[in-house]
């Protein structure tokens, strides 16, 4: 079965764009396991965009691009698939790709044949230049038979950014995980909303069909094809892996990992993280309570106070993972720091019951006294805590 936990890989276009080649994806399919990234549990490496040739050939099939791709596809599957990874590409239901190239629509059953004779593990099909009377659910779903017809086991990445409500009907039309948002940029007020944007509808997502809130841009630090807007600290892409774990969702990383600096690696090979995303039960979040923060107003004009609130910026979620263990995760959305509240009355401990929590730091692996009436620790601007808890009662 596919998609049993949330899918891990690379995939080339955040930092790549059009700039693919062979030799880079030797490289990656290289680094992705001399440096720990599989044996961690990433196992696709995606070519998105751009791979083939502007027209088909004569016998209307897709060609790659003899310049970036020299030897053809099959050659870089075979190398990817003897790293022991799976290998990943692209097409698109409309007509042409978003970046122009000839795509899937109406050539859905030619192209998944293509893409299994070549070897292909996962299949990201994107909804650009989609015809306006073309059916949309139609067309994933004809797309879903063409690669269950080639007989291969191909994951079926569903890309069409969050339109007509994907977490309504994705799951039926046979996708393993599907984008639920317009494309990632590689700041801090993408990646928030995202989450935020996704916050419903995690309840629909699970085992064998993903919400997928697009591919991560932890560690490019501005570098690449989606850099927009202020770079992010170290804290923020913390948060973004963070939140995606919790999330349970796919964690597509998008940086160039030949280059990443070692606390991004460190950070996405963290275990306590996947363990949390890759939890067997694929449960989704029970947000606790939305806050506001109170920060300081340094030039109080006549009448106003010399503090002043930021509503709905700070949240506290609990997440039940399996084996009796949950995540806990205060985040701080505002720009300033922040005590944030929480009750543990608020997630089902009332003092009553003689338990408290007993919680591990994530990001510390610092161990914290049980937790029987409330626990508010103060989390800084733009950054999140989270930590791993069991039950434990309360003696005397
Ligand atoms: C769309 C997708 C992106 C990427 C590009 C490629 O914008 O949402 O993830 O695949 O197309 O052109």
């Amino acid at each position: 079965m596919l998609a049993q936990r949330p899918p891990l890989g690379w995939n080339s276009w955040n930092t790549f764009g059009e700039h693919i080649s062979e030799a880079l994806i030797h490289e990656m399919a290289d680094c992705m396991v001399e440096q720990g990234y599989l044996q961690a549990g990433y196992e696709y490496l995606v070519i998105d965009d751009c791979w083939s040739l502007r027209e088909r050939d004569e016998k209307g099939l897709l060609v790659p691009d003899p310049v970036k791709f020299p030897n053809g596809m099959k050659a870089v599957a075979d190398y990817v698939h003897s790293k022991g990874l799976k290998f990943g590409m692209y097409s698109c239901a409309g007509v042409l790709t978003c970046a122009g190239y000839p795509s899937s629509y109406d050539h859905e059953f030619v192209d998944a044949a293509t893409f299994a004779s070549w070897g292909v593990d996962f299949l990201k099909y994107d909804f650009c230049n989609f015809p306006e009377t073309g059916d949309c659910r139609a067309r994933y779903q004809t797309m879903s038979m063409a690669l269950k017809a080639t007989g291969r086991d191909i994951l079926f990445s569903a890309c069409n950014w969050g339109q007509k409500e994907p977490w309504k009907w994705m799951r039926s039309v046979g996708a393993h995980m599907y984008r639920s948002t317009g494309d990632i940029m590689d700041n801090y007020i993408s990646f928030t909303d995202i989450f935020k944007s996704q916050l419903d509808n995690l309840c629909m997502s699970g085992t064998a069909c993903f919400n997928d809130m697009d591919m991560l841009t932890v560690g490019m630090c501005g570098k690449g094809n989606v850099g927009l807007g202020k770079v992010c600290t170290y804290e923020e892409y913390r948060m973004q892996f963070a939140l995606w774990c919790l999330a349970g969702v796919p964690l597509m990383m998008g940086a160039d990992l030949r280059s990443l600096a070692p606390e991004y690696k460190e950070l996405m090979q963290n275990p306590d993280l996947l363990r949390i995303d890759q939890d067997a039960e694929c449960r989704s979040l029970y947000l606790i309570r939305k806050g506001s923060v109170t920060t300081s107003n340094p030039e109080p004009k006549e009448g106003e106070f010399p503090w002043k609130q930021l509503p709905d910026t700070s949240y506290t979620f609990i997440r039940h993972l399996s084996d009796r263990e949950f995540a806990l995760a205060y985040v701080n959305f505002s720009p300033a720091d922040a005590q944030i509240h929480c009750e543990m009355a608020d997630i089902g401990l009332p003092v009553s019951s003689g338990y408290a929590l007993s919680m591990r730091d994530v990001f510390t692996g610092e161990q914290l006294p049980p937790k029987t009436d409330f626990f508010n620790p103060r989390v800084p601007a733009h950054d999140m805590k989270l930590y791993l808890c069991r039950l434990v009662p309360v003696h005397g």
